[in-house]
């Protein structure tokens, strides 16, 4: 079997055109605020295209750049300046952060109806609740990519490989809330092989380069990719796409796959932002 390919690139575009049109249509244009805490080459890459993707499709967006040594009190000053400010409707703090500042401070500060990164306590304890309202990104574009290409998620197996706080286990509560049966698999699991074999849809998330091979899929699975890691100035997926295309039905690249959804997923949580507040 070669797989297919869930074309994440391709999809993105769509939902990009679709909000740019949105936007036109708007009385006033949705506002973005990143803010990036140090020096982090990865986090003003990623940021950088966010800011370009909101200019493409007509999001107001500004930059807060901070030293790494800024205080925990004066990235929540920022972050209450940022609640007041009119022209924004979302408020994005690029992670990871500085060991000595404490996430959780910092997400709830944010105003609920400015949380377009699905991270504030609030949406983390709704998704829980399966009560979606905002969700994070890069788990709402694996869903919306598997959806676009008609992949049925209710009563599947689904593998998740990593448990972060913001994709891993999002993903899991969210595939749950769809009716998948979910294991996730983590560093200190036994066996993680038999488990990934069982999988309907297997899910690379733990950020470890080609982590999942082409023994650990079952046939005809449906293989998604969120892992990019830089290795020798190339980007490198969680799975050895060369030999699990082989193996898998559907496969998503990297890149080209789940990195554009979640760009376009942050895009479409700020422009509902800014519909909300009417
Ligand atoms: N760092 C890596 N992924 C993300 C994301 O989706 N949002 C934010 N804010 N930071 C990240």
């Amino acid at each position: 079997m070669t797989a297919q390919i869930l074309d994440g690139k391709k999809a993105a575009e769509e939902i990009r055109a679709s909000l740019k049109k949105e936007i036109s249509c708007m009385p006033k244009k949705p506002g973005l605020a990143a803010i990036i805490v140090g020096d982090n080459p990865a986090s003003k890459l990623y940021v950088g295209i966010k800011r370009k993707t909101c200019d493409e499709v007509g999001i107001y967006s500004e930059l807060h750049e901070l030293p790494e040594a800024t205080s925990e009190e004066d990235l929540l000053k920022l972050i209450r300046k940022l609640n007041g400010d009119e022209k924004i409707n979302g408020i994005l703090i690029q992670l990871p952060l500085p060991k000595h500042i404490n996430e959780e401070n910092i997400f709830s500060e944010i105003a609920l109806e400015k949380d377009v990164d699905g991270f504030h306590a609030v949406n983390m304890g709704r998704l829980m609740r399966a009560e979606e309202r905002v969700v994070p990104c890069t788990p709402k574009g694996v869903i919306r990519l598997l959806e676009k290409y008609n992949i049925e998620i209710k009563g599947k197996n689904v593998v998740i490989v990593g448990r972060s706080k913001i994709v891993g286990r999002p993903l899991a509560l969210m595939l749950l809330n769809r009716d998948a049966t979910v294991t996730i698999c983590h560093t200190k699991t036994q066996n993680c092989s038999e488990k990934t074999r069982m999988a309907d849809i297997l899910i690379g998330a733990a950020g470890c380069p080609k982590l999942i091979r082409a023994d650990m899929v079952k046939d005809g699975a449906v293989v998604v990719d969120i892992g990019t890691t830089k290795v020798e100035n190339k980007l490198v997926g969680d799975v050895d796409f060369d030999s699990v295309k082989g193996k898998a039905s559907w496969i998503t690249p990297v890149p080209g796959g789940i990195g554009p959804m979640t760009v376009a997923m942050l895009l479409e949580n700020t422009v509902q932002a800014a519909k909300r507040e009417k």
